[in-house]
Order: C-alpha cells, then structure tokens, then sequence
C-alpha cells in the first residue's frame, strides 16, 4: 500500500482509499470524511482527500474484542491502556473490553470511569471498561453494578474474569440485577473445587508430563447451570473462552431451548493443543488450559456453525517475571490483540463475512456499541481495518507494540497483515504502522 503520509495522522483529513475489497463486493472507493463513511463507488474523485491505494486489500468493519486485560491500574509494567490500544489498533482493532480484574479492581464506577477516560485519552480504540460481578472479584458480595451501569462508562457487561463466579445464589442475583439495563455476565467457567492446583488440561498429555490437571467437566458444570439459571431469570448469560468439545455440546442445548446466551472462542484455543505443555514453556500455560485436538476441532466447528458466537482474544499480558519461570509458578495467559486476524485466516481461510461477523459484528452487538460492527456504507462510522491477505510474517515477540512478550506464536509464520485501522475516520495504523 503507498498512502501520501507513512507516520502522523492528520485530524480532520478525508481519506480516499481506492479499489478496497468490502466483503461481500467488487473493488470500490471508500471516501472518509466527518467521522463517516461518506461515500461508496468507483473512480471517486479525491477533491483534497488523502489517497489509500486499497489494490488487494479487503476492508472489514474495525474488529471488536469482547475480552481484552489491559493492566492498569496496577500492572502498568506489563501493559497500559495506551500500550495495549495500541496493540489492538495493529490487530485490525476499533473496540476492546477491558477486563475488570486490575488492580484495584473495576468494581466501583470511579474505577470503570478511570479506565474510560484513558481510553480516550489514548484514542487508539474505544475502550469499553467491563465491570467486576463481585466486590474485589471476591465472590462473596455484588459489586455495584447499577452505578458502573449510570457512570460516564455506561457499563453493560460485568464479568469477574480470572475467577468464576461460583455461587449460584451469587450468579442468579447478578442474572437478575443487569436485566433492568440489559446487562450482560460473561463467566469465567471454572468449577474451582475441581481445578484445585490444576496446572493444565487433565488428560492423556498430564498424566504422562505428572502434572495436575484441569479437566473439562470443571467447565462444563458451570455452562450447564448458568444456562439453566439465565433461562430461568430470562437475562443474558455470555461464556468466557469455551474450550471444550463437552461445553459446544452443553451450548448447542440451550440455545435450542432459546436460552440467552452467547460464547466466545480464543485464537489459541483454535490453533494450539496440549501437546504444548511438553517444551515445559510457560508461553503457553493459560486459563482454561489448551486442550486437546479433538476440543480445538469441536470449537473450529461450532464457529463456523455460529454455536460459539465470536473469537474474543483474552489477551492477557504479563511481566518477565511472571512468565519466565517455573511453570507451576507462572501466571496463566498470553497476548492476543496483534495476532488474532491471522490465527483466524490460518484457521478458517479467506471466510471473509465470516471473520467479520465472528470477530466484529456479532462481538459489537453484544457489547452494545452500535458505532461498531458495521460494514462500510454511506453515513456508517467510519471504524474499519484494511487486510492484506497475501502477506505472510513471521511472529517476532520483540515486534510487539504490547509491553509484555508472551505471545505463543513466536518463530510461527501466518498470513496477513492489517495494513491500515481508521477509528472514526481517523487512521490509527497506516501502512502497518501505528500513526503514534
Ligand atoms: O489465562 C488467563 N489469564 N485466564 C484468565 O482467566 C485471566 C487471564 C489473566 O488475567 O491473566
Ligand atoms: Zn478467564
């Protein structure tokens, strides 16, 4: 791609970006002014705009990350909020969620709107702060969820993410509660009586590596049940990282019963296997474990059939310290954000309405951001990520714009590239680069 500027970006400019793929259609010219999509055709006249020359780029609607741990407050080492949009941005990124487990926890509006107000600040992405279930992610006690629900944040999905919430009295009042704002809990599905000191995924590979193992029944138990409460509370329920054949199945279920709820798959939960746990590599130590090749088939499927509804990235940072080390002292997680387009076109191919629904207009809907998710149209925000799917690159941990290096995909070559994200208009990335 040649544009006239490689670095800087230059608030208020038009941009015209010629001959881009929109899914779905012939090559078009896409003209961005005002924040808008403001027109759509061939052979546009520039009048003034910047020119993007989009020859062999496909423009998706900006992608959504439902599941996104940025780290501040509190381990602002390991990432920010301004590090870690940026990451996003290069991902192809216009919105993330922000998990609430920082330090302090978001469970107070004046946290969730901290978090809001350095996302604007930053202006990579929007930054949709998630609230925590419980006080302190301590599940014993509701958090104020209505306030979060009334603050600048406007939060509408709560989640406790790194812990479960267990207590079913607990789950069903939380249920409840967000139904008067059209709330959402997404859980963290983890039985944690069964997963006592679990290290990996219980099975074939923990029983001959010795180490203890996390088995699919911990989160299938807990699908199950929420399943049954949020159709009895009639509120909506959304499934953190499903990661098992069992858990497609207990889905499947529901949503023929008309069930509200909705799941998300990771990148690595899709490419990537137990087996790995064998290097001893604590890269690819993460909660829910990686599980086996049957479970990553299972999960491909059921995204493809739309039983899990969207790819979420858990993109979870974590200092040197924390990750090279022993395994079982090593936190749990991996980054996510830069590299989730190209795990998915690795998975699924050149599925590009596919990839579009899963990894934006479904995730945007849930979320409720309805500046988001949207394919570009007259009059449409102008929040869309241009893809080269022809380039292949090769993943270098010393590359990344997150301030942490523990991505799983190391060394690993995947195809494409995202070559420019305009986030209303404005460009974030151009030229595979962040504009700052
Ligand atoms: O692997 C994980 N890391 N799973 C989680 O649920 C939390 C996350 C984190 O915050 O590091
Ligand atoms: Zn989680």
């Amino acid at each position: 791609m040649k544009t006239e500027l490689t670095a800087g970006g230059d608030p208020g400019a038009a941009y015209l970006i010629r001959g881009v793929r929109v899914v779905g259609a012939e090559p078009t010219d896409l003209l961005l002014t005002g924040g808008v999509v403001a027109e759509v055709g061939r052979g546009l006249a520039a009048r003034g705009a910047r020119v993007v020359d989009g020859d062999g780029l496909v423009a998706l609607p900006g992608l959504v990350d439902l599941h996104t741990h940025l780290r501040e407050p509190g381990r602002e080492d390991a990432e920010t909020v301004e590090s870690g949009s940026r990451a996003a941005a290069l991902g192809g990124y216009t919105a993330v969620c922000a998990m609430a487990n920082t330090s302090p926890v978001a469970d107070t509006a004046g946290v969730v709107e901290q978090v809001w107000r350095l996302g604007r600040e930053a202006g990579l992405v929007d930054v949709q702060p998630i609230g925590a279930v419980t006080v302190g992610l301590a599940g014993e006690h509701l958090a104020e969820l209505g306030a979060m629900a009334e603050s600048a944040a406007r939060v509408r999905i709560f989640s406790d993410d790194g812990h479960c919430v267990a207590d079913p009295r607990l789950m069903r009042r939380a249920l409840e509660y967000v139904k008067a704002f059209d709330g959402v809990i997404a859980q963290h599905a983890e039985e944690p009586r069964l997963t006592e000191g679990a290290q990996m995924h219980e099975g074939e590979v923990s029983t001959r590596l010795g180490l203890t193992g996390w088995p699919a029944v911990a989160e299938e138990a807990i699908i199950a049940r929420d399943v049954l409460l949020a159709e009895h509370v009639g509120s909506r329920l959304h499934v953190c990282h499903l990661s098992t054949a069992g858990s497609v199945e207990v889905l499947r279920h529901a949503k023929k019963r008309g069930v509200r709820v909705t799941a998300e798959v990771t990148p690595h939960h899709l490419l990537l296997t137990d087996e790995r746990a064998t290097s001893y590599d604590p890269v690819f130590k993460v909660n829910p474990p990686l599980r086996t090749a049957a479970d990553v088939t299972a999960l491909r499927e059921a995204l493809v059939e739309g039983i899990v509804d969207i790819v979420a990235t858990d993109h979870a940072p974590h200092a040197l310290e924390d990750k090279e080390c022993e395994w079982a002292y090593a936190r749990p997680g991996m980054l996510g954000l830069e590299t989730a387009l190209s795990v998915l076109l690795d998975v699924l191919g050149e599925r590009w309405d596919l990839i579009a629904e899963r990894m934006s207009r479904t995730p945007a809907r849930i979320a409720g951001l309805v500046e988001h998710g949207r394919d570009p149209a007259p009059g449409v925000p102008a929040n869309l990520t241009l893809v080269d799917p022809a380039a292949r690159r090769t993943i270098d941990p010393g590359e990344q714009a997150s301030r942490s290096r523990n991505t799983p995909y190391a060394g690993l070559t995947l195809p494409g590239r995202i070559v420019a994200t305009f986030l209303r208009g404005e460009p974030t990335v151009l030229d595979g680069k962040a504009v700052r």
